[in-house]
């Protein structure tokens, strides 16, 4: 893309909200990011071609394919079908270009490990959420038989051997534990992860290794054991649901009111945001087609602390602060994972909310009405929930860089329209889906996508 029409792209490129009705309809959850990121760098575990299904059209995706790209993978998309042909040869790095894109990128060293005995993989740095170290991963993996250096801003990692071992993680992180399985599984023997996390996507890593020949069991617990095996071939699989996208939808229920299906959502792995999202007005049950969910009158205040899984996810905490905004009473907000994610406070505090952050807490009185103003998305969740509270907002709510909702949301203004809300994208990506759509599955364009 030429630089002009580049700046064109970030000057004009919004989601605009206004509030309108209570929400009506279904929606359909897509494939878990969370988990699809994982899924293709596992991929690499194995020469021949994997197919993972279920894959939603978003920009994190895109980035992770052209990571695996990057090394002489061939990565196509049909529908929501992703295939990816692993070489038996491949290059083991992935470069700051890409890296910094996307810091899940990391995923890759535990399965290039496994296969090439070696990787290089440029350091991702922080986030907006504050650092975002790998010190865990490091630790884990050495305790298999890898070794670490970092120099140059890149790990150069090697494994000659790896042994399987017993690895205590020092706290159950999400990547930590995905990068050691995906390593563990072509050890010498077993290795056993205390404190491993708990998400379901980690139970659906394991499924996807078991299905490649792996021998992975207690995933979805807190211990895991991986029986290592000489091999793993290629596998077909199909991603868990989204349960952060579909807790967002039941968010802007929440705000809007109404009552609507979210098809495709597996409310099992939903239990606390939708014990929560109870005490705050907003009603849930299974459904045939997935969860049903009604809200009406005003929504109340609840005291919120983000825990890793079972506990309520660090990632719906946006959501909910924005519809503590307009809630009945006050609610006290801790959060116990990240040290930066309250940056999204300031845009909700224009927007006329009344919250007062304090280290990791956040104390939000409710208003009985937003007012819609100009805001900028800093990250994916954050451009989310300020989407939501567009919905409580009098007037316009302009959100600015949407580029970041795009990172973890397949078409979120036009499903949340789609179920009656007011929401528009507006600007370049909007006019010209079709074009960007075909640039971004094309292997020899380098993507432009502004970072973060
Ligand atoms: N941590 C370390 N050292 C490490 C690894 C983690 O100090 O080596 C710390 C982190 O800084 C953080 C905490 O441990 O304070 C938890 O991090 P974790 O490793 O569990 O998170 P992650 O694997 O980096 C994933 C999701 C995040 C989600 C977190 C927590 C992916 C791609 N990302 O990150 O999702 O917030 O788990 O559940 O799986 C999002 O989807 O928007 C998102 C940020």
């Amino acid at each position: 893309m030429e630089r002009v029409q580049q700046e064109d792209f970030d000057q004009q490129d919004r989601i605009e909200v206004r509030a309108r009705g209570p929400l009506e309809g279904s929606v359909a959850i897509g494939g878990a990011k969370n988990s699809v990121l994982k899924l293709m760098a596992a991929c690499l575990l194995a020469e021949g071609t994997s197919v993972i299904r279920n894959v939603p059209d978003i920009d994190d995706v895109a980035v992770m394919a052209d990571v695996l790209r990057a090394m002489g993978v061939s990565v196509t998309r049909l529908g929501d079908a992703l295939t990816i042909d692993c070489p038996a040869v491949i290059t083991p790095e992935a470069p700051y270009a890409l890296t910094e894109q996307l810091r899940a990128s990391t995923a890759v060293l535990g399965p290039l490990l496994a296969g090439a005995g070696h990787a290089r993989v440029a350091l991702p740095g922080g986030d907006d959420f504050g650092p975002r170290p790998i010190d865990m991963h490091i630790a884990a993996l050495e305790a298999i038989g890898c070794r670490f250096e970092i120099s140059g801003g890149d790990v150069h990692a090697t494994a000659d051997n790896l042994v399987g071992s017993p690895v205590l993680l020092e706290f159950p992180s999400v990547g930590a534990t995905e990068n050691v399985m995906m390593a563990a599984v072509r050890a010498k023997g077993t290795t056993v992860i205390d404190n491993a996390a708990r998400e379901p996507e980690i139970a659906d890593l394991a499924g996807f290794l078991n299905h490649m020949g792996g021998q992975v069991s207690g995933a979805g617990t807190s211990t895991i054991m991986v029986e290592g095996v000489d091999e793993l071939h290629p596998a077909e699989h199909t991603a868990m649901s989204d349960r952060i996208e579909a807790a967002t939808f039941l968010a802007a229920l929440g705000v809007a009111g109404g009552e609507i299906i979210l098809r495709g959502a597996q409310p099992d792995h939903m239990a606390m945001p939708c014990r929560k999202l109870g005490e705050m007005g907003v009603r849930t049950s299974s459904d045939s087609e997935g969860m049903w969910a009604m809200s009406n009158g005003r929504l109340r205040s609840a005291d919120v602390s983000t825990l890793p899984y079972p506990g309520l996810p660090t990632d719906c905490k946006p959501l909910l602060v924005a519809m503590l905004s307009v809630a009945e009473g006050v609610g006290i907000v801790t959060e116990n994972l990240f040290s930066g994610r309250f940056r999204y406070v300031d845009e909700l505090v224009r927007m006329g909310a009344d919250i007062r952050t304090e280290g990791h807490h956040a104390v939000i009185r409710g208003v009985d009405r937003l007012s819609g103003a100009p805001v900028r998305a800093s990250d994916i969740r954050a451009g989310a929930a300020l989407v939501v509270a567009g919905l409580a907002g009098e007037g316009v709510t302009v959100v600015s860089d949407p580029h970041h909702i795009d990172r973890g949301y397949e078409d979120f203004a036009g499903k949340l329209s789609a179920l009656g809300a007011d929401v528009c994208r507006v600007g370049h990506l909007t006019i010209s889906r079709g074009w960007f759509s075909d640039r971004f599955w094309s292997p020899d364009v380098r993507r432009v996508r502004p970072v973060d």
